[in-house]
C-alpha cells in the first residue's frame, strides 16, 4: 500500500451494518462532509435536521456542516452542548431534550450527533427517548467515535451509581465519518482512539495486527490511505459483531477486551484527565495479555509483542505513571465487581490464547486475580 495525504486521490468506502430494518450504512472518507447533504437527503421526510455538538466541535467544524446542507436545501438548527463526560448526565439529557423540542423536532425528524462518543452517546439517547424515538445520524469527530462508539447503537448518560447505566439500544440511520474532521483532533485523543482500533486486531484480526504494526505511525499522522483502511477495518470488525449480536448477549462481549481493567483504571483516577478512555484501554488490553499469559492461555512472548507495539505509538502498556492515584489490589478487584460486565457475582475476563483470538473466561479464582492486580502495580 502507498500512503499519501491527497485527500482527493481516495475514494470514500462503505461499510454496511446489516440489522434487518434496522440496518444502515458508514460511509468514511475524506473531507466527507462536503456529502453529507448527498447522504441525508434521502433519509429525511422534510428537509430540515438539528445538529447536536459540543462547543469545540461547533467552533472548528458546525459552519462547514451547516453550509454544507443550506447548500443541499436542507434547514438547520443547532444545540451546542458542554465539551466534557459530564454533559453525559441526566441534567445534560433534560437540558438536550428540552432544546430539541423547542428546536421543534417532530417524530419523522433527524437528530444529527456531531461529535465525539459523548455526543454520539447523548444525542443517540435523547433521540431514542424524545417523542417515543426519532431518528438520527452519526457524524463523529474522534477517532474513538468513528471506529467504535458511533457504530452499533449503544447509546446513553452516566448515573452516580457508574458509567452508562442509563441507555438504550437505538441505532443510527446512517453514519458519515469524514477522516479529514481528525485533523484539528488533539495528538493524545487521537493516540486514544487508536488503543481501539488495536483492539480490532487483538480480538479477531491478527493480520491487521501485523499491519497496524508497519502501518500505526501512518494511522496517527492522518495519512489520507492509511487511516481510511484503519478505520473502515475496525467499522467493518465491529459492524460484523453487532450485526451477530445486537444487544450483547453473546460475543459482542468480546469488544469489551481490556475494559474490566481499563474501567476499573478509569473509576480509580476519576475519570480525569489523568488517565483518558483509550488509554486505560491500552493498559486494560496489555494487562489482560500479561493475565492470559501467567494463567498458560498464550504463548509467551504475545503480552510482549503487543505492549511494544502500543508503546511505540506512546500509549501506556501499565500502571506504574498513575499508580498513586489507585488503591491496592483488593481495592481494585473491588472496584472490578461493581462494573457492569460483572455477571451474577462472577467476574468475567476477555482473555485471548494469541493475537486475534479472544475468548471470555468466568472461572479465575479470586486469589490468582489478587496476585495478578498486586503484580501489575509493584510493576516499573
Ligand atoms: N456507545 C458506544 O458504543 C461507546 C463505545 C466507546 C465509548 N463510548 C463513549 O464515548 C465517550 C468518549 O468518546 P470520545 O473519546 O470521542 O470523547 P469526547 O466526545 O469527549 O471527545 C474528546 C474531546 O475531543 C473534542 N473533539 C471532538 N472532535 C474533535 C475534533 N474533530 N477536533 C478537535 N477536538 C475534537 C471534544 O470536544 C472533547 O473535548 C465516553 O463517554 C464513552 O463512554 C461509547
Ligand atoms: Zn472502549
Amino acid at each position: 500500500m502507498t500512503d499519501n495525504n491527497r485527500s482527493d486521490a481516495e475514494p470514500p468506502a462503505t461499510v454496511e451494518v446489516a440489522l434487518g430494518p434496522r440496518s444502515y450504512s458508514i460511509h468514511i472518507g475524506h473531507r466527507l462532509l462536503d456529502q453529507a447533504g448527498a447522504i441525508l437527503r434521502p433519509l429525511l421526510k422534510r428537509p430540515r435536521c438539528v445538529i447536536v455538538t459540543d462547543g469545540h466541535v461547533a467552533v472548528l467544524h458546525l459552519q462547514s456542516l451547516e453550509a454544507v446542507l443550506v447548500a443541499s436545501g436542507i434547514t438547520t438548527a443547532a444545540v451546542v452542548v458542554p465539551p466534557g463526560e459530564a454533559s453525559k448526565s441526566y441534567e445534560g439529557l433534560s437540558s438536550l431534550c428540552d432544546q430539541l423540542l423547542a428546536a421543534g423536532v417532530e417524530r419523522s425528524d433527524l437528530v444529527i450527533a456531531f461529535g465525539g462518543g459523548v455526543i454520539g452517546d447523548l444525542a443517540g439517547f435523547a433521540s431514542a427517548v424524545l417523542r417515543r424515538g426519532v431518528g438520527y445520524v452519526q457524524v463523529p469527530t474522534t477517532l474513538l467515535a468513528q471506529v467504535d462508539s458511533s457504530v452499533g447503537g449503544k447509546t446513553g448518560i452516566n448515573s452516580a451509581l457508574g458509567k452508562n447505566l442509563i441507555g438504550a439500544f437505538h441505532q443510527p440511520q446512517a453514519v458519515i465519518a469524514d477522516l479529514a474532521l481528525l485533523r484539528t483532533l488533539p495528538d493524545r485523543e487521537l493516540r486514544a482512539g487508536y488503543a481501539e482500533v488495536v483492539k480490532y486486531g487483538l480480538i479477531g484480526d491478527s493480520a491487521f495486527f501485523t499491519w497496524l504494526e508497519a502501518h500505526g505511525p501512518d494511522v496517527l499522522a492522518c495519512k489520507a490511505e492509511a487511516l481510511k483502511h484503519a478505520v473502515a477495518t475496525s467499522c467493518r470488525a465491529k459492524a460484523a459483531i453487532v450485526a451477530a449480536d445486537e444487544t450483547e448477549t453473546g460475543p459482542r462481549a468480546l469488544l469489551n477486551l481490556g475494559h474490566t481493567f481499563g474501567h476499573a483504571l478509569e473509576a480509580a483516577t476519576g475519570y480525569g484527565d489523568r488517565l483518558i478512555h483509550g488509554e486505560a484501554v491500552a493498559i486494560g488490553m496489555a494487562m489482560a495479555f500479561r493475565l492470559s499469559e501467567r494463567l498458560g492461555r498464550c504463548p509467551p512472548g504475545t503480552a510482549a509483542r503487543v505492549t511494544a507495539h502500543l508503546g511505540s505509538l506512546g500509549l501506556p502498556t501499565g500502571v506504574c505513571a498513575i499508580r498513586e492515584l489507585l488503591p491496592d489490589a483488593a481495592g481494585l478487584l473491588a472496584i472490578m465487581r461493581h462494573d457492569k460486565k460483572a455477571r451474577a457475582g462472577k467476574l468475567a475476563f476477555i482473555l485471548v490464547r494469541g493475537i486475534g483470538e479472544t475468548y471470555v473466561e468466568t472461572g479465575i479464582p479470586e486469589e490468582a486475580i489478587i496476585g495478578f492486580l498486586a503484580d501489575e502495580l509493584a510493576m516499573r
